[in-house]
């Protein structure tokens, strides 16, 4: 009888959704799309769900310095992602977004859920504040002196050099990282989520295996003093789910962070969030969430919490990754080693890095290194050599010499092609536990067996003399390279389907391994994968040097690469001079109906009166986004008759133009009709 069919919603983290996905990121969905493919290989049900976290500060501070609504920057990030993810075969159910109304409806949900049991409570809480942004800064976005070490410029939550957790109130000399300004003290309002009342209920899961033992041991350290309250809201301005029947309060993004999970699985439902719930309580669903170790405080502790107070279910199993180093080091910009995915897939087959990530991974948290050099070799030798090796020798002899027609297993084959079968509960078992690393290990050496024998055989001499020999040796080498094949599926399934096309079978399931292959007509090979060249490693490291930054970090909003311009001609100071630039305010805004690129803008320059400016932004931002502003433009310039009026002016900007201009920002602090220096 076929064993019972789990039913299983696996989940990776959610992407924050301010800056691209790089390879760091990679290792967990490459991870988690190799356990879904191979659930599904075998028959079990999965739906497989993400999305961007789409609210917080660093968001809505990111889109403020493009000059672009949030709404309008969280929609952009959602397609370079879903492209960025496409590109390496991670394939979702639903990739979906925290803001969402499906998102909206289930945070507050589960928080009037959470207020009926006597779970929230509020307290005042004093916190830096920036007088110039007018925003409540969150931690990452204070730096100042270290109080330990005394290193200048550390974050307000941690020192990079010497390690010491503080709070930000302790830093000497603050400053804010997105004004610069000196921070106040200010207290206001918050919510909180009670922890302590989930105890014993939390302590039973960890111990009940919703993490490993290695994490499990780290967790337990935590319940060993009382469990801190959890504070949940934030104040304006803020770019998230405003608090119901509340002024100017928030919630905090990692409240409706993990809720996103069930808004992806409404979404992906059809859309509504009773649905979501209805799904999460059949009996026999398992959830797991795949996640990085830096985040197992908010899926070991708040997470359950929020979901066992909201009367749903916990989930079953937090799998959790360690971190991505590269050639032993952090990834780093100087280094050329902060790598995108897209950048990747510019430079490298994508293919490989699955590969490479699986001979890797395993259920441990520890951190992974990806190290240039043994990148190379595995994919050289092994990907290549070994595991692509037996089709591409075969099957060219086979089309060439035999009419691509396979015959009989010869006899001596059959040890070890039933190894190679007989490998199969093993391997699923590696696969199952997320030892990865274990099932490329096992499969290379049933390829080196298999390799062995043919090269043993020497089927392209034996064709000379013994036709039907020749065939039964070519047999048995594609029906291994098949069956590899199944088993590598889940890693590399863009290599496995051309191995389907070139051996002229359907899509190939987990059972299949046992089935044969004899008898039958292959189509003409085609290339599966080619080598690694080093050159190919050096040119992407030395381009990313070169790039300007990507990765978003706090405060200093990243940037997308941009192409080159050639610089223009060198100007002297006196020509610089001559262009003179004036802080503005825009004062009226208005699209003009019958261009597509052209608005109109009125600017107040202080002492120098009012300008109007026609400007190339209309695809950029609207006229609502664009009234009260500062700009820096350009007072001096001859004014132009256009047909729709006379400019009198130049606003700066960069981007290529289209929807991507970006004004400059000027510093709240400035002040209309001030000169530019
Ligand atoms: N938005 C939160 C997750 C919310 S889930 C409800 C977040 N986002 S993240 O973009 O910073 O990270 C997404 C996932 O990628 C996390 O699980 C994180 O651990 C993982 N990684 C990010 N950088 C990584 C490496 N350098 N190496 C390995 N995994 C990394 O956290
Ligand atoms: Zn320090």
């Amino acid at each position: 009888m076929a064993a019972a069919k789990r039913n299983i919603l696996v989940t990776s983290a959610l992407p924050y959704a301010n800056g691209a996905i790089h390879i760091g990121h990679l290792v967990e969905y490459i991870q988690t799309d190799i356990w879904v493919r191979f659930q599904r290989l075998m028959g079990n049900r999965v739906v497989y769900l993400c999305g961007d976290d789409a609210h917080g500060t660093p968001i809505m501070l990111r889109a403020r310095s493009e000059g672009v609504a949030p709404e309008q920057f969280i929609a952009r990030m959602n397609q370079e992602h879903r492209e960025d993810f496409a590109r390496f075969g991670v394939q979702f159910d639903c990739y979906y977004s925290t803001h969402s109304p499906e998102n909206e409806a289930l945070c507050y949900m589960f928080y009037e859920r959470l207020k009926a049991g006597g779970h929230i409570v509020h307290r005042d809480v004093e916190q830096f504040f920036d007088p110039v942004e007018n925003i409540f800064l969150p931690d990452r976005f204070i730096r100042g002196q270290c109080p330990n070490c005394k290193s200048p410029d550390q974050y307000g939550d941690s020192c990079e050099v010497c390690g010491k957790h503080y709070s930000p109130t302790d830093l000497i000399n603050p400053k804010s990282a997105v004004s610069g300004a000196a921070p106040e003290r200010r207290s206001s309002r918050h919510f909180f989520l009670h922890l302590e009342d989930f105890r014993d209920q939390l302590l039973a899961l960890i111990r009940g295996g919703l993490v490993d033992a290695a994490v499990a041991n780290k967790l337990e350290e935590w319940f060993g003093k009382e469990l801190k309250d959890w504070d949940i809201s934030r104040d304006a301005p803020f770019f998230g789910f405003p608090i119901p029947s509340e002024q100017n309060k928030y919630f905090y993004n990692w409240l409706d962070a993990p809720i996103g999970y069930l808004a992806a699985l409404a979404k992906n439902l059809g859309g509504e969030a009773a649905d979501a719930e209805e799904y999460w309580k059949l009996d026999d669903l398992e959830v797991y969430h795949f996640i990085g170790k830096d985040i197992i405080y908010f899926h070991a502790l708040f997470w359950p919490a929020m979901l066992m107070g909201a009367g749903l279910k916990p989930p079953t199993k937090l799998c959790v990754h360690g971190h991505l180093t590269i050639n032993g080091e952090k990834m780093s910009k100087s280094r050329g080693t902060f790598i995108n995915a897209a950048q990747y897939a510019r430079h490298l087959d994508t293919q490989w890095l699955r590969y490479y990530f699986a001979t890797r991974l395993s259920a441990s948290p520890a951190d992974i290194d990806l190290s240039f050099e043994d990148f190379c070799n595995r994919v050289n030798s092994e990907l290549v050599g070994k595991l692509a090796n037996l089709i591409s020798r075969a099957a060219p002899i086979l089309t060439r010499l035999l009419e691509g027609r396979t015959g009989i297993v010869t006899a001596d084959a059959l040890p070890v092609l039933n190894e190679f079968r007989n490998a199969e509960s093993q391997i699923a078992m590696d696969y199952d536990q997320r030892n990865f690393a274990a099932v490329t290990r096992r499969i290379c050496a049933l390829a080196d067996k298999a390799n062995k024998f043919v090269e043993e055989q020497a089927p392209w001499s034996l064709v000379k003399t013994d036709e039907e020999a020749a065939r039964g040796v070519l047999t048995a080498a594609l029906e291994c390279g098949r069956i590899l094949m199944i088993y590598l599926k889940p890693i590399i399934p863009e290599m496995a389907a051309r191995v389907e096309k070139c051996l002229n079978i359907r899509p190939q399931s987990w059972r299949d391994i046992q089935n044969s292959m004899e008898s039958h007509v292959i189509n003409p090979f085609e290339h599966l994968t080619g080598r690694v060249e080093e050159r190919k490693i050096q040119a992407m490291l030395e381009e990313n040097k070169t790039e300007t930054t990507t990765a978003a970090a706090p405060g200093i909003p990243a940037t997308p690469a941009v192409p080159e311009e050639p610089l223009a001609p060198e100007c002297s100071i006196e020509q610089f001079s001559a262009v003179d630039l004036r802080v503005g305010r825009v004062i009226h805004a208005e699209a003009i109906e019958a261009t597509d690129k052209l608005m109109k803008v009125e600017i107040d320059a202080g002492p120098l009166g009012k300008r109007t400016v026609l400007a190339g932004i209309k695809k950029a931002c609207t006229p609502e986004e664009l009234t009260g502003r500062l700009v820096i433009f350009c007072a001096n310039l001859a004014p132009r008759k256009m047909k729709f009026g006379t400019s009198e002016g130049m606003i700066l900007a960069s981007g290529p133009g289209g929807k991507d201009v970006f004004l400059l920002s000027v510093d709240q602090r400035a002040t209309p009709g001030q000169r530019v220096h």
